[in-house]
This record gives structure tokens, C-alpha cells and sequence, in this order.
């Protein structure tokens, strides 16, 4: 099974990750945990070029074809031998966020995203996505008690609306793979959504719990 997290900056991805992981885990479930960008050496090396400040300007099709660069190695050399060994692979972020970043934030073409998905990952997509949502100001706000922003997070409000509204479509229009988890509501009550979510899917594939 390969399952993903997305989100926007700072709204409990990560937290509830970790959470995730020890929750499956604990069930039996044999899982490698991962994030994009990133992953592996050369994929997180990029992902240092990418999130980094700099006075020069970073072009919009440069940005993409970076994320895409990363997923490829992230792809060859770890996600799809872990799933071809059996395991169960968590992901932090995926292609869901090259259309809501890329496409929706930076204006590029969904068509654009869509060739190069093909081109980097044939027919393989996530089994199963969980989208943390929030109020892009509850999220800034976490964000900017989390520490210093980077160029992703340093972004203009209107960006993350229009991130946070290209998730929210993505999860209309593909809902049978997104889960929409209310991100905005204390960690406890995220965990309770965590539970039934997760009761669902071993259902559904047949995990004892
Ligand atoms: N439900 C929540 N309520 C309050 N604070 C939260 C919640 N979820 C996460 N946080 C805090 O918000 C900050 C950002 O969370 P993080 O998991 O790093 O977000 P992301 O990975 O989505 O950017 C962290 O300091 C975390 O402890
Ligand atoms: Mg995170």
C-alpha cells in the first residue's frame, strides 16, 4: 500500500506522521517512512535547492521539473523497490502537492504536471491520501512558531488559498483515494479522525486491528 500526507505549510503533516507510523506499526503493518521532496541523498540534496532563499528569482518550470527530478530518484531508488519488497510506504507530501504548489500556486498548467507525472511515474499513484486541512492563517501560524520560513513558506497568502484550494478539489474529484482530515481542531481530536480513518482502511484491506 502506498499512502500519502498533504497539507499546507504547518498544518500537523508531520506531527501526525510520526503519530501514524508507531499506529501502524503497533498493528503489524511493515512500513517505510519517507518525504518528498526528498527521500534520498541526491532527492533531499535538491530539496535544499528548492526551499532555499535566494535573491534570484527561481522560474516556475525550473521549480517543477526540480520536484519532478527528485521524485524520479525518490521513485527508482526507494519507493518502488520498498512496495516491490511488500512494504507498506508512508509519504509525506506527493504529487497531489505538484498540482496544488505548481499548478495552483504558481499558475502552471495542470495539463503540464499531468505529462510529466506519466512520464516519471507511469501508472503508479498513491493508494490512499490524507489531506490535512486548515485555514491557511492557522497553518502560517503554526508555521511561524515552527521556527524561520523558507521560500515555500515566506509566500503571500493568496498562494496558500490558492494551494489549500486545489487540495480541497483534488479531494472532491478523486474521493475515493483522499480522506479529509479537520486539521484545525486540537491534536487530540486530529487523532480521533486518525483512528476511524485508519479503522476504515484496515477494513478495507484486510488488516486485523
Ligand atoms: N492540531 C494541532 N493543534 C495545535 N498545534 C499543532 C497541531 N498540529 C500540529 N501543531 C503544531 O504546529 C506546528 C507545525 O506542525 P507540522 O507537523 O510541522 O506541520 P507540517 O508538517 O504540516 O508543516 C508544530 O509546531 C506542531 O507541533
Ligand atoms: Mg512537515
Amino acid at each position: 500500500m502506498f499512502i500519502t500526507v498533504e497539507g499546507g505549510e504547518g498544518v500537523g503533516k508531520s506531527t501526525n506522521i510520526d503519530y501514524l507510523q508507531d499506529y501502524l506499526r503497533s498493528r503489524g503493518v511493515d512500513l517505510l517512512l519517507t518525504r518528498e521532496p526528498g527521500g534520498t541523498g541526491l532527492a533531499e540534496q535538491i530539496r535544499e535547492l528548492l526551499v532555499a532563499r535566494r535573491e534570484e528569482g527561481v522560474d516556475p518550470l525550473a521549480e517543477l521539473l526540480l520536484v519532478f527530478a527528485a521524485r524520479a530518484q525518490h521513485l527508482a531508488k526507494v519507493i518502488e523497490p520498498a512496495l516491490a519488497a511488500g512494504q507498506w510506504v508512508l509519504c509525506d507530501r506527493f504529487t497531489d502537492a505538484t498540482y496544488a504548489y505548481q499548478a495552483g500556486g504558481r499558475g502552471l498548467s495542470a495539463d503540464l504536471v499531468r505529462r510529466l507525472e506519466v512520464l516519471v511515474q507511469g501508472e503508479l499513484r498513491p493508494d490512499f491520501t490524507l489531506l490535512f486541512d486548515a485555514p491557511v492563517e492557522v497553518g502560517m501560524e503554526r508555521a511561524r512558531e515552527r521556527g524561520s520560513l523558507d521560500r515555500f513558506e515566506e509566500e503571500e497568502i493568496a498562494f496558500f488559498e490558492r494551494v489549500r484550494q486545489t487540495y480541497l478539489r483534488l479531494a472532491r474529484e478523486s474521493s475515493g483515494r483522499f480522506r479529509v482530515i479537520d486539521a484545525a481542531q486540537p491534536l487530540e481530536a486530529v487523532r480521533e479522525q486518525l483512528h476511524s480513518v485508519c479503522g476504515e482502511l484496515f477494513d478495507c484491506w484486510g488488516v486485523r486491528h
